[in-house]
């Protein structure tokens, strides 16, 4: 980039590599001027959206004309009761991406230290670097965070550890003890950040509850959202809970009106539409059981997931394969530019978007 304006940007700005999102559907039938195209590559929802949530879209068109409420209290008041806290511990946000930013224009301050894992969601890395803090990362151990190196890495400097659970892409989460231990020793003055979008996903009966390490004071932030199990990534909405205190902070760095009408009335059907979750998770549990037999029958290794996404190690050169899937109507993501360079990172599908990711493969392989 060069023009008269670059000596404007602040300096931040500079550090900035621009976020790199799956191919969309469109833009793929386009190029290679394909029919069919399924796209198992930003671990969305496979399934239409929920007949209950169309009818409530549907309901709220008539009044667009109007600002939304800014403090989305009936959605408030539906999620607290659910989640069984008080509403001043929850806060809205465009995604759970917007609120990230929330969290950093809140709380970092440049100079300050972020530590994360390497690989990781890419979103905590730009808000770092947005904010101007100094960026640590700790390699991730056998496909799973290491909180011990993690731990090692914490000085005076330090004002936020982003943790993900499940893990993107491993799929991996952490466990109860191992999270206990790990706040136990976080000093006080650190904020933790625990990312849980595919929350709803997780079978691991040793999946901690973040919620009631908050209520006991620990310094920590949960994250959802309403992009993956519930549906609905292309309205934009996520959630964070905290404890007041917190959220009282962030609240003042929110743009006003930031969830919108149609978010709003969709996620709260969507909260009542159990059936819907039930069926995704269903869907989700048979995809995963069907790939992991069939990667093993094919002899490609797998990490186990808890999530809706499998990193599969493919051995061979995954951009290669990310190719030749895309040109036969197929997009998954290539785990170079996810830090795992012999991987590819597929969401798991409907039972026929599975079995069509597969022919392909083996089509491929001949
Ligand atoms: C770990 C993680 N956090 C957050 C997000 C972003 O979710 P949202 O759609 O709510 O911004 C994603 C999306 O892929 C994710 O994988």
């Amino acid at each position: 980039m060069s023009s008269k304006y670059v000596e404007l940007m602040r300096e931040e700005i500079g550090t900035l590599k621009p976020y790199i999102p799956g191919k969309p559907i469109e833009e793929v039938q386009e190029e290679y001027g394909l029919e069919r195209v399924i796209k198992l590559a930003s671990n969305e929802n496979p399934l239409p959206l929920s007949e209950k949530v169309r009818e409530a879209i549907e309901k709220e068109l008539a009044d667009l004309n109007r600002y939304p409420d800014s403090d989305s209290r009936l959605l408030k008041e539906a999620l607290a009761r659910k989640l069984a806290i008080s509403e001043d511990m929850l806060l809205f946000g465009n995604g759970s991406d917007g609120l990230l930013k929330v969290i950093g224009e809140t709380f970092i301050n440049k100079g300050d230290e972020v530590i994360v894992s390497d690989p990781t969601f890419v979103e905590y890395i730009f808000v770092a670097n947005l904010m101007g803090a100094e960026l640590k990362s700790v390699k991730m151990k056998d496909y799973h965070q290491d909180l011990e190196g993690i731990l090692a890495e914490i000085t005076d400097k330090t004002k936020m550890i982003f943790l993900t659970s499940p893990h993107n892409p491993a799929g991996t989460i952490i466990r109860e003890g191992e999270l206990k231990e790990f706040l136990d020793r976080v000093p006080e003055n650190i904020l933790v950040v625990v990312d849980e979008a595919y929350y709803e996903y997780v079978q691991d009966e040793d999946y901690p509850d973040i919620i009631q390490y908050i209520k006991q004071g620990y310094p920590v932030i949960g994250l959802r959202t309403f992009s993956k199990a519930y549906g609905l990534a292309g309205l934009r909405l996520g959630y964070l809970f905290a404890d007041p205190a917190i959220v009282a902070l962030l609240a003042k760095a929110l743009d006003p009106f930031n969830v919108n009408r149609l978010a709003q009335a969709a996620a709260l059907a969507a909260l009542e539409d159990e059936e819907f979750l039930e069926r995704t998770i269903k869907l989700n549990e048979e995809g995963k059981e069907f790939l992991y037999r069939e990667l093993e029958s094919r002899g490609y290794g797998y990490v186990p997931t808890e999530a809706n996404f499998i990193l599969i190690n493919v051995r061979t050169d995954a951009l290669k394969l990310f190719d030749e899937l895309l040109k036969m109507g197929v997009i998954i993501r290539p785990g170079d530019p996810l830090g795992y360079p012999e991987h590819i990172r597929l969401t798991i599908g409907t039972m026929e978007e599975n079995k069509i990711f597969l022919d392909c493969i083996d089509k491929i392989k001949g």
